[in-house]
């Protein structure tokens, strides 16, 4: 008798976590992830930030319970994450109409808003920019929903097609939704600046599109403040907008899995029916949220001496990935690379989108144990002064 279980196909291999597990079993001793986004030391190493440690002792002292957090989470946490994303002037103006949710990770807040926007949104298209980070349609198609891509990069002039997205939103029919990186944009390291956020804001206000943005990468471009400036942009202008913010890479929590859902609305009428069915649909996913994670970043966020230890933490790791990127095309120039990379140094984050071609990334892999995704994004922060220079002659061999 046959059953369900022995006609399933193989699934494909995540384009991302599944380079790490290869990259786990190579034995060459010169091999270099920089595949996932996950950020490395000058040594090759993902610290824990100090910060981080010294709220974990503090938690051991206190020595709270473990019983079941909220379904949306701790209230002080809750707090400290709309305080981080909205900033002081937002955060006073707003507070009244802001809910967030702890989820698990970034990826959970996406999945959470996705579930939830299906259950009253079915006939919606969801708008991601092309190119985008690969667990986005799979995430909304898992929903149900159908995914269609808006220009973003022009990969001839590695840099924003904006007239082209600009288009491309204004073709979004009303009421779909799009999907918008608020910074450090992943996989291609390049974000909009001020003028462009005002433009592409006006456009979605004017079409009434639902908005979700993702924003995983706060502080790791040009800091704290600034990163948070088009995400503020559309929370100043829109009615309603949906955030997902992660604290895996800003706060190198990755397997604790914290993330947030920002909800914001300017109509009151139909925020805590907007509220409720958020924690109905996170019941069905998670239950409620992982509590370590989340209360190692209340405890930081609401000290003010770990608070800034913490900053010092983040700002050290953003200036180490923009001396790499600084030094990667310096090491490209000196081994005589026939192609021009110096955009990378103005691309920003973790990312960069280097317009190596699927050929090319499978040769770094073959030839020298490189590990790159195959759309040709590198995590800048892998790169270490030790290995940017291997690195350099490899490119440099393959194009
Ligand atoms: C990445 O893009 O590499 C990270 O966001 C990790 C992940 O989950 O894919």
């Amino acid at each position: 008798m046959s059953n369900i279980f022995e006609n399933i196909k193989e699934a494909p291999k995540d384009p991302i976590l599944g380079l790490t597990e290869e990259f786990k079993s190579d034995i060459n001793s010169n091999k270099v992830n920089l595949s996932v986004g996950v950020y490395q030391d000058d040594s090759g190493k993902t610290p824990t930030f100090e910060s981080v440690i010294l709220a974990e002792r503090k938690l051991i002292e206190l020595n709270s319970s473990k019983t079941y957090k909220p379904i949306d989470g701790d209230s002080i946490f809750l707090d400290e994450s709309l305080k981080l994303v909205l900033g002081k002037d937002l955060y006073s103006e707003f507070k009244t109409n802001t809910f967030g949710f702890n989820t698990p990770g970034g990826t959970g807040a996406l999945k959470l808003a996705s579930d939830f926007l299906f259950n009253f949104s079915k006939n919606s298209k969801v708008w991601l920019s092309s190119p985008t980070w690969p667990n986005h349609a799979p995430i909304f198609t898992s929903s149900g929903f159908h995914v269609e891509n808006y220009k973003y990069f022009d990969m001839k002039n590695n840099n924003i097609d904006f007239e082209g997205m600009l288009e491309s939103i204004k073709g979004i029919p009303e009421n779909d939704i799009v999907v918008l990186h608020g910074c450090c944009h992943n996989p291609t390291g390049a974000d909009l600046n001020k003028d462009q956020w005002i433009q592409i804001t006006e456009i979605i206000r004017k079409k009434n599109l639902v908005t979700i943005c993702d924003f995983a990468y706060q502080g790791l471009g040009e800091g704290i403040e600034n990163d948070a400036e088009g995400v503020r942009t559309l929370l100043k202008n829109l009615d309603n907008l949906i955030i997902c913010s992660s604290y895996s890479k800003n706060f190198g929590l990755y397997s604790e899995r914290v993330g947030c859902l920002i909800y914001h609305s300017k109509n009151m009428n139909n925020y805590s029916s907007v509220q409720s069915n958020f924690k109905k649909v996170a019941r069905t996913i998670y239950s409620n949220p992982p509590s370590h994670g989340s209360d190692i970043v209340k405890t930081i966020l609401s000290d003010e001496k770990l608070k800034s230890l913490w900053e010092m933490n983040l700002s050290e790791a953003k200036n180490r990935i923009i001396n790499m990127r600084k030094s990667l095309v310096e090491n490209l120039v000196k081994e005589n690379c026939s192609r021009n990379f110096e955009f990378i140094i103005n691309q920003k984050g973790m990312f960069s989108f280097t317009g190596l071609s699927s050929h090319e990334v499978n040769q770094l892999k073959e030839k020298f144990s490189i590990y790159i995704v195959n759309s040709g994004r590198i995590n800048v922060a892998g790169v270490t002064s030790k290995n940017v220079n291997y690195i350099a002659k490899a490119i440099s061999s393959v194009i």
